[in-house]
């Protein structure tokens, strides 16, 4: 167990992958409505990371899964496999991408409503998203992997929600999940220190219900146990000599 700092080229490396990542969540958004399957969203994806940015989909084949993309709906907490189910009006889908470019990963995701969706839906995914961004701005040289957890937990329970035990955030760079392990919970002050140079992602998973999940039968799908809604989103982290650089930053969020 050891966390790798990075030297200047492989943070230049990680820079494009994270960029690339962040660019197919760009580009798959106006495919996200009613109608479509989530094959259909995987194939676009997928052609478009081969071919357009000659990168690598890293999901594919990754410890046997079969697709290039996680697609996660309503009460899918991640790690939902691309299908010949369509989308529908109303529901909240999590899109999922890992590339690899010149040997670097780059992990991003983002809730995507799917036409008009319900307010408590609207609600579970904006909260979550403050979640993910309470904890990376918790993030810079001298501060601990537990104020990162800290901050997520205390915005989280503070809104009702409770948050996935079983995934949590991780190291990136050469290999898609390095050391450590990010939680989304813990106590500020506590666990490993940060570090410059470290890379890491966040993404928490809230739901409406209670914390508990499984996976299904395919051996992947990771759902709530109660069926309630669950979000998640992603960003793939810098830790920089003042703080920190998001590497996979939308257009959108800059
Ligand atoms: N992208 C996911 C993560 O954030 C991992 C997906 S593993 C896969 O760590 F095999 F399902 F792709
Ligand atoms: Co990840
Ligand atoms: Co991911």
């Amino acid at each position: 167990m050891s966390i790798s700092i990075k030297n200047e080229s492989e943070i230049s490396k990680m820079r494009i992958a994270g960029k690339l990542a962040a660019e197919v969540l760009e580009m798959i958004e106006p495919h996200v409505v009613p109608g479509i399957t989530t094959n259909e969203l995987d194939q676009i994806c997928h052609n478009y990371i081969v071919n357009q940015q000659q990168a690598i989909p890293a999901p594919l084949n990754y410890r046997g899964f079969p697709k290039s993309i996680c697609t996660s709906t309503n009460y899918t907490i991640c790690h939902g496999i691309p299908s010949e189910k369509c989308l529908k009006k109303g529901d909240i889908v999590n899109i999922d991408i890992t590339v690899i470019k010149d040997d670097y990963h780059g992990d991003t995701s983002k809730m995507f409503c799917v036409g008009t969706v319900s307010q408590h839906a609207k609600r579970l995914i904006d909260i979550t998203k403050e979640s993910l961004f309470l904890g990376i701005e918790q993030v810079k040289p001298g501060a601990t992997f537990g104020d990162i957890g800290h901050a997520i937990q205390k915005h989280a329970e503070a809104n009702r929600y409770s948050i996935v035990r079983e995934f949590c955030g991780h190291g990136i760079g050469k290999n898609f999940h390095e050391d450590p392990h990010v939680m989304h919970f813990g106590k500020a002050g506590e666990g490993i220190t940060i570090e410059a140079g470290m890379i890491f992602t966040i993404e928490p998973m809230l739901n409406i219900g209670k914390r508990h999940m499984k996976v299904l039968k395919d051996g992947w799908t990771a759902v709530t146990k109660d069926r309630s809604l669950s979000a998640q989103w992603e960003h793939t982290i810098l830790v920089t000599p003042e703080g920190y650089e998001i590497l996979t930053l939308r257009q959108e969020e800059k």
